[in-house]
């Protein structure tokens, strides 16, 4: 088994998705929510997997992911999530990372993202490649956290990841 990707996601990835998404964030979206993610040409969606490095596709097991949308020179990332078993191995950096760029390609200036106050995680890796603190939406969770608003610039200085 090798480190694949970060590649693009497709809605033959739909399971693996969804399965991340169990995991990682307790299923924040349903298999129809996914289905339009992956089949939205106007999304990105990247992933990185293990695998055997030439074969089909059925060996993979993807262990990290990040979405997001481009909005005229913006990206709205949606969701970044590794595998609970593969945190804290760069992966999450990694994935972000790449989905910055290939915006950045796409003529993206800037990204946002909203984050909850209380995931110390996320916050310490968004900070960690340049988003900062815009805003606040009030009890936007289920569980009554705030969403920090957070943007960050896309420009000379990117890392390609
Ligand atoms: C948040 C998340 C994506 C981070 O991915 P990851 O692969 O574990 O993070 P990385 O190993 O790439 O870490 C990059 C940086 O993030 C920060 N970080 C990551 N995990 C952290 C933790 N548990 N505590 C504090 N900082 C952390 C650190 O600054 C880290 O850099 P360092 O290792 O040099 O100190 C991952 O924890 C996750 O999937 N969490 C559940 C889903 C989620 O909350 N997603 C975000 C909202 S959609």
């Amino acid at each position: 088994m090798e480190a694949l990707g970060p590649r693009r996601l497709s809605i033959d990835d739909l399971a693996s998705c969804c399965d991340l998404d169990r995991l990682a964030l307790g299923g924040l979206w349903t298999p129809l929510q996914w289905r339009r993610e992956l089949e939205d040409p106007d999304r990105l969606c990247l992933g990185l997997s293990q695998g055997p490095r030439q074969g089909p596709r059925q060996g993979e097991v993807l262990e990290a992911l990040a979405t997001g949308s481009v909005i005229h020179d913006e990206l709205h990332v949606s969701v970044v999530a590794v595998h609970p078993e593969r945190q804290r191995l760069g992966l999450g950096r990694r994935v972000l990372e790449a989905l910055v760029w290939q915006a950045h390609l796409l003529g993206c200036r800037r990204a946002t993202l909203e984050v909850a106050e209380a995931n110390r995680a996320a916050l310490s890796l968004y900070a960690s490649l340049g988003f900062r603190t815009a805003g606040r939406r009030r009890s936007y969770y289920r569980n009554g956290d705030d969403a920090l608003i957070q943007w960050a610039p896309l420009g000379p200085g990117l890392d390609a990841g």
